[in-house]
């Protein structure tokens, strides 16, 4: 992807005092400029995993050097199989290690796995230092690093621990697109797809128009789906920050995508194959209970198989797959009392959460699982 310095695209995330900017363009990490304004400190940790290390902590490096008096270097293993207690651990152990103190600023680099440990790390330490998210996937630019959702897994469920914190700057550097495998590229995809029967048929139809140029990775193309996927995600958050009501939306696709990863073990499936395979189901399950027409249904999984992303869902279990499926839905955070709720699409561009019958939710999985 070509180099160019030109002005970031900026989109807003209105938050009181809580507010701050998403930086998107390109050549962005290594220039000091794009970290002129952050909270003033003696030293900044970047928090890495041992695959984005080598690819770009030395320019994130170079563009933090006029702003901090040390630099220290977390890496982490690689992987959701990680996103746990242990690893969590290893960031106090380097924060403390180094004498860092509760001014320290906190950089993210990496894709969502790392971005959601170092935010649940600086809520953490300390009871709160700063952070900024220079998020290094697809997935992550649109949706993970924005919003200030941080967490880690439990073996029993997914993003089960963790806190709202919200980052000091989001660092989108769209040349970092340029090394990410194509499945992972795919994964991201289905997040920014996600945005389109949620909240904005019109972008649906740009993505359908372009998800070719958003496949080869044409920069412009890219550009225009993180710019509109954050400012979606923007406007969401910023009408509910935590999450009691219409943030929920953003969720669509998410309980039957957790069901998947859980089921078969973290890390099987991509979170972005299992949020794209749970869209379908999700937006059956809309059909089945009279929100939208087959039609809707048949549009979105074409879509998400051109994206490259699984359209029918794994087995988790040989003789009950949708007790499988069901029992891991219970424990969903949105679930109440044990009852499943679900993102359902309304009417196209438009979400709510509802529960659903268990006789309708088993055709649901039944007719989406291989
Ligand atoms: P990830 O963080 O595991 O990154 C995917 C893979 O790509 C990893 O192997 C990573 O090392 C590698 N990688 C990252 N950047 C790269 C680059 N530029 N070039 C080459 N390789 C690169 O996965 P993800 O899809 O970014 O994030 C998924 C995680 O995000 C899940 O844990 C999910 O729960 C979380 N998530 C959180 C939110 C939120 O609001 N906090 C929203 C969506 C997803
Ligand atoms: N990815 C869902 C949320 O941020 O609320």
């Amino acid at each position: 992807m070509a180099e160019n310095t030109s002005s970031p695209v900026n989109v807003a995330i209105d938050l009181g005092d809580r507010s701050y900017d998403i930086l998107i363009g390109t050549g962005l990490m290594g220039h000091a400029q794009t970290y002129a304004g952050l909270p003033k400190a003696q030293a900044a940790v970047i928090v890495t995993n041992e695959t984005v290390a080598p690819l770009y902590e030395a320019a994130l490096r170079q563009g933090l050097q006029p702003h901090y008096a040390q630099i220290h270097t977390v890496v982490l293993p690689d992987g959701e199989s990680h996103k746990d207690w242990p690893t969590l651990n290893l960031i106090f152990d380097a924060l403390l290690a180094h004498g860092c103190d509760r001014k320290t600023v906190l950089f993210a680099l990496g894709g969502g796995v790392v971005g959601d440990m170092t935010g649940f790390a600086a809520a953490s330490y300390m009871r709160g230092v700063p952070f900024v998210q220079v998020p290094t996937t697809l997935l992550a630019q649109v949706d993970s690093s924005v919003g200030g959702k941080t967490a880690i897994n439990h073996p029993l469920g997914k993003n089960m621990i963790g806190a709202f914190y919200q980052p000091q700057r989001v660092i989108c550097d769209l040349d970092t697109l340029g090394t990410l495998p194509m499945r992972e590229l795919s994964a991201g995809l289905a997040e920014v797809i996600k945005y389109g029967p949620i909240a904005d048929m019109a972008f649906l139809d740009w993505i359908e128009a372009n998800i070719d140029a958003l496949m080869q990775r044409d920069v412009q193309a890219l550009a225009h789906a993180v710019k509109r996927s954050c400012e979606i995600k923007a406007w969401v958050v910023g009408q509910d920050e935590r999450e009691s009501g219409l943030r929920a939306i953003l969720n669509f696709g998410h309980t039957f995508g957790h069901a998947i990863e859980a089921g078969l073990g973290f890390g099987t499936w991509l979170h972005g194959e299992a949020v794209g395979c749970g869209m379908v189901m999700a937006a059956e399950l809309s059909w089945r209970l009279k929100k939208v027409d087959v039609a809707f249904v048949d549009r979105l999984r074409t879509l998400i198989e051109r994206a490259g992303l699984p359209v029918r869902g794994p087995h988790l279990h040989p003789s009950d797959n949708a007790g499988d499926y069901m029992a891991h839905m219970r424990l969903d955070k949105k679930a109440e009392a044990g009852d499943m709720k679900f993102v359902v699409i309304d009417e196209p561009g438009r979400a709510g959460v509802c529960g659903a019958p268990d006789d309708v939710v088993r055709a649901v999985i039944d007719a989406c699982c291989v």
